[in-house]
Formats: C-alpha cells, sequence, structure tokens
C-alpha cells in the first residue's frame, strides 16, 4: 500500500475539505481483512460514516504486489458487493485496498483506511503435501484419533510463514507446543466426496531459530466417524482421518523454505486421545504419554476432490457459562446445572486420583429423581472419560466431539471429595458468526422465546445448520434450515455460511434435480423427495438475496433451483402432484400421524408453486427475461390448478380436509386470488377458534401462519397464538421451563413428564421460524425484495396486545445499523426508527395514515392509539 498512502498524504495537502471517510471495510461477503481468503473475483463493501444521507460515487484502488487496479470515479450508489476489476488474483496474492465517496452533495469522504486480505491456496495445484496418517490399522472398535509430528529447523530470519491445512476429519494442529489458531471441528462439513475445505494460518512469529516441532491431532469426525442413527454406519467418506498441509516460510533474505505432510512425518494411533466420536464422546488416558511413533503412510495422489479455502468462519468458543448448582442424585455422583441448554463441551478441573476414571456425562433435562435424562440422545453415548496419570488435580477438555446439554455430570472422583462450581465450566461451541440482530420487548416471555431462538440457532450453527445437536443425528436436514433461514439472517451474519452449505447442496443433489433430505447427503438410500424441505434449493438463496442484497448467491444457485423445479414439472399431472409424498407437515399437534392431516398432493402442489415463483424472480433479478416470463407462467398455471382443485368459490377447501396448514399455505404463498385469500383466512381463523386459539400446524404450516393472518387483517389472531400460553404454544414450553426452542411443544410438560423419546430434541431451531414475524411485525423491521440488503426497507410495526407495552428491533445491515422500536406511552405510541446511510425506508404508521419515505436519520413518531 505504499504508493496509496503516499497518494493519499498528496491529496490531504492539497486540500482539507474532505468530510468523514467510509468505514467497516469489508470483502467477499462481510470478512474484515481475512487471511485465508477465498475468492480470486472478490467484491467489496464498506459503509458510510453517520450524516451521509447517500452516495452519488465511489473510487476503490486496490493493490496486489505488481497488479494494482483503479476504479477510476464510478457514478453510482453502490456501496456493497461492488466487484473488483482488476487482474483475477492468485494464490497467497496480499491485497491492500481502500474506498472513497462523494455524498449526495458531491463532497469527497478523501479515501478510507486502508483494508487488507490475503488469498489462501485457490487449487489443487498449489498443493505439494502429501495425505498422511500413522500407519497400520486402528482399533476398529473405538474412533482412534491420530497423532501425528515431525521437527524440521529454520535459520535465517523469517518474514513470513503460513500454514496451509485440511483433513480428512477435523484437525487441531500444535507448533511448538502451542495450538495454531483457536478453531475446532476444522476443516469443517462439506460433501467430502466433491470438496474440502482448507484453512490458513499465519505463523511468523510463532517459528524460532533452530528446531521447531509440528504436531497434528485427526480425529475421524464426520468423515470417517460414526454417522446418522442407521445401525454400522461409520467411515462414510473414507476409512482413516488423514492430514494434508504446508508450511510455507519465507526468509528476510527472499529465499523460501517448505515444509509439508510427507513420509518424513511419523505418527501413531497410539495416544492418549484413546477415542473420540462427534455422537459418543472423547476418552483421554493420561497415561499414555510416551506412544511408539512409527513412520507414517504417505499418499501423493490428493484425490479427486477440489481444495478451496474455507469460506465462512470456523466452530470456535465464543462464551462460557459457569455452574448454577449443584445437587447429588446418587452418592458418588455429581449433578452441575449451568442454567442453559447449550451446545459444546465441559472443560473440567478437578481432584483426581491415580489409574482411576472419571466419566462425564450429559443431558438436556433431568429426571424427577434428578437423574440425568438421556433417553432422547438414542443411540449417542455422548459421554467423555478421563483416566488419570497422577493423583492431584487435573485440567481437561476434549477436542473432536460436541455434546447438547444443560446438566453435566461427574462420577469417579476420590471418595469423600465435596464439590465445587468450578469444577465444571460449559464451552459453548457453534460457527463464529457475527451476531447483527436483536430483538427486545416488555414482555418477559417474549424475550425468553427470542433468547431461545438464539440459543437454538448457535446450538445448531456447528459448521452446517442441523436439525439437533444432541442424540444420533445432528444432520444437515434441509426443511428445519429451509423454515429458520429468515429468522437466522436477522439473528447472525450467515451469508457465507449459508452459501456454503448451499454448494454442498448443489455438490450432492440427485441428477433428477431432488435435493437429499439432508446436506451434506450421508442418507443416500432415502430418494429425498420431500416438498417443503427440498425446497430449501429455492427458498435459502432468495432469502439470502433479499436480506443481504448478495446477488451471486442466486447465480451460483439458478441451475439447482431450475433442475429442482422441473423435477416437480416431472411429476404433476394438470398442474397437481398426486404422487409426490414426504415428510408432510411434520409433527403437527394432534395429528393422526407424523406427517400431520394435510395431504401430500395438496403440500407438494403448493412447494412446486412457490418454487416455480421462486425461479422466475431470481431470473428475473439476473436478468434472464425469457426464463422470468416461462417460470413465472409455470407458477401462476401451478396456482390456477391449485385453486381449482382445492378451493370452492366460497374459499373453503374441498378435495382436502380442513387443516390450518392447507390454509396458511395458500394464503402465505399467494395461491388463490386475493379475494379468496380473505374467505380462507376466515375459515383459517374459524379453525383456530375450533381449537381453542391454538396451533394445529407442523413444521411446514408453524412459520407461515402469523404472517397468513396479519396479512389478511387478522392480527389479533396472530398476537393471540403468539401469547398463548397452554399446549400448544410458543410460550407453553417457556412455561415448562424452556431455554432453547424443542423438537415438539410438549417435548416435557410439568404435569405429563417427557414426550415419546424417538423425537424428543430440545434443541430444535424449526419453531424458531417465529423470529421472523417478530422481527418484521412486532418490532416492525422488515426488507424490501425490491430493493434487497436494505437498501430500502420498511418500518412496520403492528402495536401489540394489552400485555404488550413496547418492542424494538436492531438490525446490523449491509449499510449499517437499523432500527424500529415503539412504546405505548397515556394513549399514545412513540416510534422511533433510525435509517442507515445510503439507504431509504418507507414507514407504514399503525394509525394507517399515509406512509412517509425517509432517507437515513433518526427519526422520532407519536402515533395516537385507536
Ligand atoms: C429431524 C427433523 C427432520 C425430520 C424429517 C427428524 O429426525 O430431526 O427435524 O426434519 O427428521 O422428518
Amino acid at each position: 500500500m505504499k504508493n496509496l498512502i503516499i497518494g493519499t498524504a498528496l491529496i490531504l495537502t492539497a486540500t482539507t475539505t474532505f468530510g468523514e471517510p467510509a468505514r467497516s471495510l469489508t470483502v467477499g461477503e462481510g470478512f474484515v481483512n481475512p487471511l485465508g481468503f477465498h475468492e480470486a473475483s472478490p467484491v467489496f463493501s464498506w459503509k458510510l460514516p453517520d450524516g451521509v444521507k447517500k452516495q452519488s460515487a465511489y473510487r476503490i484502488e486496490a493493490e496486489a504486489g505488481e497488479k494494482s487496479w483503479d476504479s477510476g470515479w464510478i457514478k453510482s450508489d453502490q456501496s456493497t458487493f461492488v466487484p473488483y476489476g482488476g487482474e483475477p488474483l492468485t494464490s497467497r496474492q496480499q491485497v491492500d485496498w481502500r474506498v472513497r465517496f462523494r455524498d449526495e452533495a458531491g463532497n469527497d469522504s478523501g479515501w478510507s483506511a486502508p483494508a487488507h486480505f490475503e488469498l489462501g491456496l485457490l487449487s489443487a495445484k498449489d498443493w505439494k503435501a502429501q495425505w498422511i496418517r500413522p500407519a497400520g490399522d486402528s482399533d476398529p472398535n473405538r474412533e482412534a484419533v491420530a497423532w501425528l509430528r515431525r521437527s524440521f529447523s529454520t535459520e535465517k530470519k523469517i518474514a513470513r510463514a503460513r500454514i496451509y491445512v485440511t483433513a480428512r476429519g477435523l484437525f487441531e494442529i500444535s507448533l511448538n507446543g502451542t495450538q495454531v489458531g483457536s478453531d475446532h471441528f476444522a476443516n469443517g462439513w462439506t460433501s467430502y466426496d466433491k470438496r474440502l475445505d482448507t484453512l490458513t494460518y499465519d505463523v511468523t512469529s510463532r517459528l524460532r531459530t533452530g528446531v521447531n516441532t509440528l504436531q497434528a491431532l485427526v480425529g475421524t469426525g464426520w468423515y470417517a466417524g460414526r454417522l446418522t442413527w442407521e445401525k454400522g454406519k461409520k467411515e462414510l467418506y473414507g476409512e482413516y482421518p488423514e492430514l494434508l498441509l504446508q508450511l510455507e516460510i519465507t526468509y528476510g533474505d527472499g529465499s523460501s523454505q517448505t515444509v509439508v505432510s510427507d513420509g518424513q512425518w511419523e505418527g501413531t494411533f497410539d495416544g492418549p486421545l484413546v477415542s473420540s466420536s462427534l455422537y459418543d464422546g472423547e476418552s483421554y488416558d493420561a497415561r499414555k504419554t510416551a506412544p511408539d511413533w512409527k513412520p507414517v503412510a504417505a499418499d501423493a495422489d490428493l484425490g479427486p476432490q477440489q481444495l478451496e479455502p474455507k469460506p465462512f468462519p470456523p466452530v470456535r468458543n465464543t462464551e462460557t457459562l459457569h455452574v448454577q448448582s449443584i445437587s447429588v442424585p446418587q452418592p458418588g455422583h455429581f449433578v452441575f446445572d449451568l442454567g442453559q441448554n447449550m451446545v459444546g463441551w465441559a472443560r473440567i478441573k478437578v481432584p483426581v486420583e491415580k489409574d482411576q476414571t472419571v466419566t462425564i456425562h450429559f443431558a438436556e433435562m433431568l429426571n424427577a429423581d434428578g437423574t440425568l435424562y438421556t433417553a432422547n440422545y438414542r443411540t449417542a453415548i455422548s459421554t467423555d472419560t478421563y483416566t488419570a496419570a497422577n493423583t492431584g488435580t487435573i485440567e481437561w477438555q476434549p477436542h473432536f466431539t460436541f455434546h447438547g446439554f444443560r446438566y453435566v455430570e461427574l462420577s469417579g472422583l476420590p471418595p469423600g471429595v465435596t464439590p465445587q462450581k468450578d469444577w465444571v465450566t460449559g464451552v459453548v461451541l457453534h460457527s463464529d458468526l457475527a451476531q447483527i440482530g436483536r430483538f427486545d420487548s416488555s414482555h418477559a416471555k417474549l424475550n425468553q422465546l427470542q433468547s431461545n431462538i438464539i440459543w437454538g440457532q448457535r446450538g445448531n450453527f456447528v459448521d452446517i445448520p442441523t436439525d439437533c445437536p444432541q442424540r444420533d443425528e445432528r444432520l444437515g436436514w434441509t426443511g428445519d434450515a429451509e423454515v429458520f433461514c429468515p429468522t437466522a439472517l436477522f439473528n447472525y451474519d450467515c451469508d457465507a455460511f449459508w452459501k456454503s452449505w448451499l454448494a454442498s447442496m448443489r455438490d450432492d443433489q440427485y441428477p433428477d434435480g431432488r435435493i437429499p433430505h439432508v446436506i451434506p447427503n450421508v442418507l443416500p438410500k432415502w430418494k429425498g423427495d420431500s416438498p417443503g424441505w427440498m425446497d430449501a434449493a429455492t427458498i435459502i438463496p432468495w432469502n439470502v438475496y433479499v436480506r443481504t442484497g448478495d446477488i451471486s448467491v442466486l447465480a451460483d444457485n439458478f441451475a439447482m433451483m431450475e433442475k429442482l423445479v422441473a423435477w416437480y414439472r416431472s411429476q404433476a399431472v394438470g398442474g397437481l402432484t398426486p404422487k409426490i409424498k414426504g415428510f408432510g407437515d411434520w409433527l403437527q399437534p394432534y395429528a393422526k400421524k407424523l406427517t400431520g392431516d394435510t395431504p401430500f398432493a395438496l403440500i407438494g402442489t403448493a412447494y412446486y408453486a412457490h418454487s416455480a415463483q421462486i425461479l422466475a424472480d431470481s431470473a428475473r433479478v439476473l436478468n434472464r427475461q425469457d426464463e422470468a416470463k416461462r417460470y413465472a407462467d409455470e407458477a401462476a398455471s401451478v396456482r390456477q390448478a391449485f385453486f381449482n382443485y382445492y378451493f370452492d368459490p366460497s374459499g373453503r377447501l374441498q378435495n382436502s380436509p380442513e387443516t390450518q396448514t392447507a390454509y396458511v399455505l395458500a394464503i402465505a404463498f399467494d395461491l388463490i386470488p386475493k379475494d379468496a385469500q380473505q374467505k380462507a383466512a376466515a375459515n383459517l381463523v374459524r379453525l383456530i377458534g375450533d381449537a381453542g386459539g391454538h396451533l394445529r400446524t407442523g413444521f411446514l404450516g408453524t412459520p407461515w401462519i402469523e404472517s397468513a393472518l396479519d396479512k389478511t387483517g387478522h392480527d389479533d389472531v396472530a398476537f393471540d397464538l403468539l401469547f398463548q400460553e397452554t399446549y400448544p404454544s410458543w410460550f407453553y414450553p417457556i412455561n415448562q421451563g424452556a431455554t432453547t426452542m424443542w423438537e415438539r411443544w410438549n417435548s416435557y410438560s410439568r404435569d405429563k413428564g417427557f414426550g415419546d423419546a424417538s423425537m424428543n430434541s430440545f434443541n430444535h431451531y424449526a419453531y424458531g421460524a417465529i423470529g421472523q414475524w417478530m422481527y418484521e411485525r412486532v418490532a416492525g423491521l422488515a426488507p424490501d425484495p425490491a430493493s434487497p440488503g436494505y437498501k430500502h426497507f420498511f418500518v412496520r410495526p403492528l402495536i401489540g396486545p394489552q400485555q404488550l407495552d413496547s418492542a424494538r428491533a436492531e438490525l446490523e445491515t449491509p449499510y449499517g445499523l437499523a432500527s424500529s422500536g415503539w412504546i405505548k406511552q397515556q394513549g399514545k405510541v412513540a416510534m422511533d426508527v433510525v435509517v442507515p446511510p445510503n439507504t431509504t425506508a418507507t414507514i407504514e404508521f399503525p394509525d394507517h395514515r399515509i406512509p412517509e419515505i425517509v432517507e437515513a436519520g433518526t427519526y422520532h413518531f407519536q402515533v395516537n392509539l385507536k
């Protein structure tokens, strides 16, 4: 950046009339000065300082070694996802860049502070390393952990050193005895047959002159470990954990040295980390300190998979929880309550006795007698053990397992000890995404619901979006992700997270267009033809686009969406889908079967129309006008067929049992004409009344019921449902003590105890999809699909019923902080709104006065209550 900085100094002396410069410069999907970046043709984003209404022009300069690029002044208000226009970047390249802009009056901001990024290894060709693992077999009865090491010497002053690393399995590396990076479960879970993510670490200051030692632990993880509930399912991708590592050192004198994983390493499967399994837990035997190091098996064939820099943040420890209370339900079994259902592991600091094994059990709930309730883990053993080499105090935590729990039980401690709260710490682990959204209100249970939603997201964003974090599943179930995606995008900055998972979805899409039930697909025997699950392929890209403005997610996934819609078309008869089955309206309360009472064909036709419409909208955004027209026509004809078959002229369902979900989907997806929607809504309200003001919706109906009601003018009914205290409702689990979202409303109740253990997760985010409505309508902060990424957005709060005095949402949008809050004050409502620079908002007032369109700024309004 030398030249650029000199340039700034020159300009600064020439004029002093600059405003404040741009801030928060990011590359790609919101990365701040990343190392090991993944894109050869990146995009740039920046935020404008407060006080600026609008950008009228920008100029970007980027310098990458000999290559430099100056966009020149571009008249545009675009300040997010602006494409780099220089020569394509290459592996390892370091890029410095900066931006300046002109505001609405043409004032020049001057240059921003420089930002920078460095690329990782972009293709397999960059790798000289070989896949290595300890030679020989490991014990097939345990998930053995590979322990690998190599020493090497450096002699000169080091200018730069990078470790590029990946694994078939999960790795942790250390250099000279200290861990490199703070990542867990790296390299993460992709569709391993097609793509492996690689990580980059800067170890310049960690190398010393003389002898250095690199060590790696590689666990079986998702690659070679036990996965799914199906008996004996192990080694789905490969037999052994393996490591691929390349340390590149550049010396001050310009010379270089490379240390790679190859036949010069040594290894063993017989280290103290005896076994580690994602589902079953980890066993550590501290007595095994001097393993028998042997030569490794090395393979120079890198395999067919793409090797690409990991495109989103790995799992990290983001918070620790402390013990709230201790109980002793059985002699010698100490139960520590962390007060919050969480995902990660327990770090223990306990007294131990030589040769004795401390056993660490976990549970989300307790039985009535205070012992751990673990039936809902199904076959997941979820137990860690530590065997002591000496008597004394040890501090330990596992490496390649995680648990879903609130309670930790320790047993096997020396006799007579008195348990202490600091013996156990809850280590919270999840993909390290930034929290960008906050919802708050005057209502304690609504706030608890928001907290449960957030914890549900944290616990189930463990490198991929999972259904649950505790039992023998923890899989990327598409339906759960599909319904929760809009809420997830409010809570956390997860553009890159979703895009990576969608890349695995593209990799694993069946040739005929269906989408597997879980991504990455580890259930290959299942056909993957479930409406509402498969449609993750259309609904998630669309939601990511609408909420971030990142158009590449539509371009990348357009072909996948087309193939899915083509599959629906291949199944259709007269626009309907009579042959498609699937999971239906999964777990509908009081239904005769798990798949609910709404006919499969109705759900299939509804999602066919919905996905075809999203495909048409995506084609329009991508300027593919012919396809836009063709798919819009297709969607319209499916809607027509749906309406003709399922609705009579009075807006009542026919050829189908009357279910809440059938009406909800018809209204929410605009499957029936506007006047019929009103009539259908009246029928929906009647059904809700018949159910005593309760939900009769499962996984597909529940996420949409509130918006279907409020869209048709029944927000009072929507609020009644939201504030319902008895089963089934959002508050019911809270009344039973929930600190996360549950799989079923009555997974546990104080009067009836636990539900059916075979489907009884206490950390299942699907019903947390209500978060979207809380942000968009209760607080009133809603995106505008026509102007994505909050370039324009809506403020349209519904002023809630008597029990709600205020609500507020804040969101760090790609342009800066936006917020919408309201509070009742002596018969009036005070609204306050923040509109970030370079955006506009339309304020729709609760008293239905004419909406106002406002520019960036802070606003206060007074509204009379009806
Ligand atoms: C998962 C669900 C998933 C479902 C499909 C379950 O075992 O936990 O959340 O969507 O299967 O029906």
